[in-house]
């Protein structure tokens, strides 16, 4: 916590520096400006202690131990069950009590997409053709939340953030495309902010999906899941939805997600959820998933935002990490945290 509050502090002092300079703050950077900060690969990431840790512009502060079950108060998810009903905060279930067909055949019954490569670059998805040095962060954190999940027997990680902004989203979908050239990794990506669904706008994607749909468990799967390769699914939404919280605590989305995980039998299931702030989604949906992600925007996350959300998120389930986004300042003989 201690290094990213230094970060945090640093990036605050350098936006007010620019200020009064007169330079431009981060989000006003134009799109082709966006550049990792310096970047000094660190000699193995791998053999550092924090089981998720990221170079510019991404920095994911120390998570608790990769195995989580060693923290009190956290603990692992049990080896799944067939059948088993949701079983409690830090254990979304996983075993699915469908069985329809092969996931293969599901998976080839979904519509392909390609996203267009202009697109994603202005939207700073770096991990599609990784022609950005930037993609190395975030193939560094998927090497370390496949670990993580892996040791620990999880599938679903959600990531969400104090307030709106921070780079879920851009977190998520960068993610996952990391995740997809990973090749025996199948990997499903969802956009549950359904109060302000983005994913799709960001993709480019123009299918009109209702993820309400198919949580209430009236949409099917084909219709509302495109495939990119063989390997990531992607579930967006076209239209907000009013009361998600209501939507995503029902019974039928414990439901659905199981008919989900049972068809697509996915290794890793990224959820893009809301931020912690002003609405009551993240509580309600947090059964579902076996640990999260917290961004943080390095210029205007406050520290104690961090420590609130960590604190809460902490007593619902398993906290991977903290990553700090938006960081263009790091310091030069630390660039890695
Ligand atoms: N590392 C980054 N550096 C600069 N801008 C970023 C970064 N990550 C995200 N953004 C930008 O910040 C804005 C909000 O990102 P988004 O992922 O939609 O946030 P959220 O999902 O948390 O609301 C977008 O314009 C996005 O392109
Ligand atoms: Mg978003």
């Amino acid at each position: 916590m201690d290094r990213i509050q230094q970060a945090i502090e640093k990036a605050r002092a350098l936006r007010e520096a620019r200020a009064t300079g007169g330079a431009l703050p981060v989000q006003d950077v134009p799109e082709q400006d966006w550049r990792p900060a310096e970047h000094t690969p660190a000699p193995d990431p791998l053999d550092t202690e924090d089981p998720l840790r990221l170079g510019a512009p991404l920095v994911v502060a120390p998570a608790p131990a990769e195995d989580a079950s060693d923290s009190p108060g956290r603990r692992a998810a049990p080896e799944p069950t067939r059948g088993s009903p949701l079983s409690g905060p830090h254990s979304a279930p996983r075993a699915p009590r469908f069985h329809i067909a092969k996931p293969e055949l599901v998976w080839q019954k979904l519509t392909p997409f390609k996203p267009d490569r202009k697109q994603m670059h202005r939207n700073r998805i770096v991990t599609y053709d990784r022609t950005e040095e930037a993609h190395i962060s975030y193939d560094i954190m998927r090497t370390r939340l496949l670990r993580a999940l892996r040791k620990n027997n999880w599938t679903s990680v959600a990531i969400t953030s104090p307030t709106a902004n921070c780079g879920k989203t851009t977190t998520s979908i960068n993610l996952a495309f990391s995740l997809a050239h990973q090749k025996d990794t199948r990997t499903v990506l969802m956009d549950i902010d359904l109060r302000c669904p983005q994913m799709a706008n960001m993709l480019g994607l123009k299918e009109s999906h209702s993820m309400a749909a198919l949580l209430d468990g009236s949409g099917e799967i084909a219709r509302n899941f495109v495939r990119y390769g063989d390997t990531l699914a992607i579930g967006t939404n076209e239209l907000p939805s009013r009361y998600p919280a209501e939507l995503l605590q029902n019974k039928a989305a414990a439901k659905a997600l199981e008919r989900m995980r049972g068809e697509l039998k996915p290794d890793v299931i990224i959820y893009d959820i809301p931020p912690m702030s002003g609405n009551d989604d993240v509580i309600a949906f947090l059964p579902h998933v076996d640990c999260v992600l917290l961004v943080a925007a390095a210029e205007s996350t406050t520290i104690d935002d961090v420590d609130r959300c960590e604190r809460e998120l902490g007593a619902q389930t398993n906290v991977l990490g903290v990553i700090l986004n938006k960081c263009r300042y790091l310091p030069e003989q630390d660039t890695y945290y």
